[in-house]
């Protein structure tokens, strides 16, 4: 049997105190909305309407999911209305159960949501929802339930007497409802209530007039249903989103120095005996083979690390590959492109970009390689700069292998150098070297003899310039 799926996401969030939409506001480096949706769509939910109000445009695209469809709902007139609103996006004749969640819940585990949905099939319910037992059960709307133990209704807190409220058992928000008693039930809902709002909790009452099978199914990790409301709770959410992925890592074998600094996205994959130092980010969808080692303060967004390489402190790389064994750092920037082979050295202040460099290559020190491809075995020296930009357009720079790339070398593209050159050092390229050729551009190299003491006596200074030297001091 089918299940669609209805998440609420129109609200605002007032007590955000933000211009975005609460939706939208990011955990582990997503849109909570995103991680709230996967959960459902693992489930493989079809349709999944997402209710949109506040900001819909930029909710919608951070759904991101072909297969969603969206409804607006303005104004917001409560959870019921919502609810409402998405039956349209339905198709007209399903038949099955409709799930329904909100987009400010992003703890839920689709795992939980699959063990709500077998239990409320085992039942043959026909409306179940998700409660939970607090310690303090807040401003929640509490589950009544009668004599018999089974389930009354659902009460706002704001419409509660002493008594309900004095109730324990909480209303999650997720629900399962046969979808055509959900839409008979929403036509019956009437605003009459604290809120002035329609409540879709009423629904509950309604099927229970009706003698309908209505289950709660008490869950017992109450964490996973934890809304977000505020900055302080998104960030408490996001230490217990970090802290979960910290200890599964170092439970697979992870040394994770100081796990209170390791900014480690749940897509990373991160393999046996690597060691992540102080001060790391590693975000989006980064795979670090075996014993990669990074020393700290690291920022990777995006990156495949190849089995024992090591990053030096201060590395930033972004949508690139650093092949098996290489070294990289400290303080180098790889941005996006950036693919070296295996067995690289990428040293100290050198910055690439859209750059394929060959097994072997190095480049130590102080170097711009853009829009490049480098052969193997290739020594680049320090200082040399690719010349990429014209001021309107970006060209490329091919070098071969086994050649060494004196210092200070400009290579002004699009140009090419072929395998086995010799740069002398301080050369500016602008034109295709052959394979093997030395290739230089130096002014020759002229001396004036005694010129410095002519110089220091023109200034009125002594032959060995002490009068400059106690000037300086
Ligand atoms: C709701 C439940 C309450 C439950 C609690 C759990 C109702 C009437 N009450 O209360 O029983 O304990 O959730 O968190 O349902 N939304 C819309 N459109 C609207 C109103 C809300 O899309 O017109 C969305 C919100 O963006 C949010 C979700 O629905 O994602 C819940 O709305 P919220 O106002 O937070 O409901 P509560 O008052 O907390
Ligand atoms: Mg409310």
């Amino acid at each position: 049997m089918s299940v669609a799926a209805i998440i609420l996401a129109a609200g605002k969030g007032t007590r955000m105190r933000s211009r975005r939409a609460k939706v939208l506001h990011e955990l582990g480096g997503e849109p909570m909305i995103a991680r709230a949706i996967r959960a459902v769509a693992e489930l493989k939910s079809d349709p999944i309407v997402v209710v949109v109000g506040h900001q819909a445009r930029e909710v919608e695209h951070a759904v991101n999911l072909p297969a969603a469809r969206f409804a607006l709902q303005e104004p917001q007139r409560g959870t019921g209305d919502a609810v409402r609103c998405a039956l349209g996006q339905l198709p007209a004749n399903f038949v099955g159960d409709v799930l329904i969640t909100y987009g400010d819940m992003p703890a839920v585990k689709s795992s939980t949501l699959r063990a709500f949905l077998d239990a409320h099939r085992k039942k043959r319910a026909k409306l179940s929802f998700i409660s939970v037992v607090l310690e303090d059960p807040a401003a929640y709307g509490r589950v009544i339930r009668d004599a018999t133990g089974g389930v009354d209704k659902i009460v706002e807190f704001r419409d509660a007497s002493a008594a309900e409220r004095a109730v324990r058992e909480i209303n999650t928000g997720c629900y399962l409802v046969d979808c055509a008693l959900l839409r008979s039930a929403l036509a019956e809902l009437k605003p009459a209530n604290a809120q002035g709002e329609y409540y879709l909790t009423d629904i509950v009452a309604i099927a229970r007039g009706r003698s309908e099978k209505i289950e709660a199914w008490v869950a017992t990790d109450a964490t996973e249903f934890a809304g977000i409301n505020s900055r302080e709770e998104l960030a408490a959410m996001e230490a217990q989103i970090r802290a979960t992925v910290n200890r599964k890592l170092m439970q697979a074998g992870v040394t994770i120095v100081d796990p209170a600094s390791a900014y480690i996205s749940e897509q990373a994959e991160i393999a046996a005996d690597c060691v992540i130092g102080p001060n790391v980010q590693i975000l989006g969808a980064c795979k670090l083979g075996e014993g990669v080692r990074i020393e700290g303060t690291a920022w990777l967004s995006n990156v495949t690390v190849g089995p024992r390489c090591h990053l030096k402190l201060g590395v930033r790389a972004e949508d690139c590959v650093i092949g098996e064994d290489s070294e990289i750092g400290p303080f180098a920037n790889l941005r996006p492109g950036t693919e070296l082979a295996g067995h690289n050295r990428i040293g100290n202040f050198v910055e690439t970009k859209k750059a394929r460099i060959g097994r072997g290559t190095k480049a130590s020190h102080l170097s711009y390689l853009g829009d490049t491809t480098i052969g193997e075995d290739t020594n680049v020296g320090c200082g040399v700069i690719t010349v990429n930009y014209d001021g309107y357009e970006k060209h490329h720079t091919e070098i071969g292998s086994r050649c060494m790339v004196g210092c200070d070398t400009q290579l002004v593209a699009p140009v090419k150098v072929g395998s086995d050159v010799y740069v002398a050092s301080g050369t500016t390229i602008v034109r295709e070297v052959p394979d093997g050729a030395l290739v230089m551009s130096h002014h020759p190299q002229r001396e004036k003899a005694g010129w410095m003491a002519t110089w220091r006596k023109r200034h009125g200074d002594s032959p060995d310039g002490s009068l400059l030297r106690k000037k300086d001091h």
